[in-house]
């Protein structure tokens, strides 16, 4: 009996500890608010991830209200579990660089790190309000997050440039992905070997898409965008390769067309290479034009492999790094009040 009483306190007392010090297993819960360690909605939109010794690095879109309107920002995160991210700082703070106007653009920042010359240099899409300029912009820094100083604006292979992507090949080859409405459809170009420049025009996709977004996965390249319709979601569509160069093959759509990309648009493919597994995660932007700052992101590991690529429904999923696998929970939805990220 006493020893009977002796196991039941030790379980009771265990039990009381981990739920105490919340031991559930970090879960990205797509499309609620995603909240950093101080408690602040997480401002990455149309973001970029770089893996830098060990850690990922969130950077994007910092729409906080409270930012000088005649500023743009970019805000940086970074992390080891791609769940939890602390906020590093507002790593770009830029005044209307090239006499752009009120109401200027700096959209979907993307970070790099030069090994060559240790700088780490930030591409964005630089515009007017209208849309006309269709630049990348490109700032420098000799720290991770910052600050980044403002370098220069250019067309890349001189042709216009909008929304962008990056890409960094296993290879540790860099490329940016640029949509050119002109030639209807979007280049994937190399950066020059300090990556302060665009080298060399690697392929031309005939496909008005936007939202690029690259991942080399099981010895085949999947490329994805979105339609252009602007902050309005649409069927986001992918296509394969086996090699960068191309040939690709026609666009598929990633999920039931109707769901429309279940209210996200592509931003990124993220692949993670664990230990065991490799997998894939679709970052997307479910965009709130009249207030862009409450956007939301749409994370979803990919089903992916043998030319397919699926972005299942959203629903609250595990990681976990070191192995590489994801876990999807279909039970597991919060309630309206326990919003943000566990
Ligand atoms: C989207 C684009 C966004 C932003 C928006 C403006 O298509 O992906 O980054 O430029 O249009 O309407």
């Amino acid at each position: 009996m006493k020893k009977f009483s002796v196991l039941f306190l030790r379980s009771l007392f265990v039990f009381i500890l981990l739920k105490s010090v919340h031991i559930a297993p970090a879960q990205v819960l797509p499309g609620e608010v995603w909240r950093d360690n101080r408690g602040q909605q997480i401002q990455a939109h149309g973001g970029g991830i770089l893996h830098w010794k060990g850690a990922y690095y969130w950077v994007g879109e910092d729409r906080t209200p409270s930012n000088d309107p005649e500023k743009r920002y970019v805000a940086c995160y970074s992390t080891k579990d791609l769940v939890h991210w602390a906020f590093r700082g507002q790593i770009l703070v830029l005044a209307d660089p090239e006499h752009l106007g009120s109401h200027w653009v700096l959209e979907r920042p993307k970070l790099f790190h030069n090994a060559r010359t240790g700088k780490f240099v930030l591409y964005f899409h630089l515009d007017d309000a209208r849309y006309k300029l269709a630049r990348v912009g490109v700032a420098v820094s000799d720290r991770i997050d910052g600050s980044y100083a403002y370098v220069k604006s250019f067309r890349p292979l001189d042709q216009e440039s909008r929304d962008i992507g990056q890409f960094i090949d296993d290879d540790g080859a860099a490329y940016l992905i640029f949509e050119s409405r002109p030639t209807k459809g979007f280049f994937i170009a190399r950066l020059s070997d300090d990556y302060m420049s665009v080298d060399k025009q690697i392929s031309f996709i005939p496909a008005p898409l936007e939202g690029g977004a690259l991942v080399h996965y099981d010895g085949l390249y999947y490329v994805l965008g979105s339609h252009m319709t602007g902050w309005r979601p649409n069927p986001n569509v992918y296509a394969t390769a086996p090699s960068l160069s191309g040939p690709w093959r026609e666009f598929k759509d990633i999920a039931p067309p109707e769901v429309n990309t279940y209210q996200g648009q592509s931003t990124m493919l993220l692949k993670i290479v664990g230990s065991k597994e490799t997998s894939v995660i679709f970052m997307g932007d479910i965009w709130n034009p009249m207030a862009l700052w409450d956007s939301r992101y749409l994370w979803m590991p990919v089903q992916i492999g043998n030319g397919e690529l699926r972005l299942p429904s959203p629903n609250p999923w595990l990681l976990n790094v070191k192995i590489g696998s994801t876990t999807t929970l279909i039970h597991d939805v919060p309630s309206k009040d326990d919003r943000g990220h566990r």
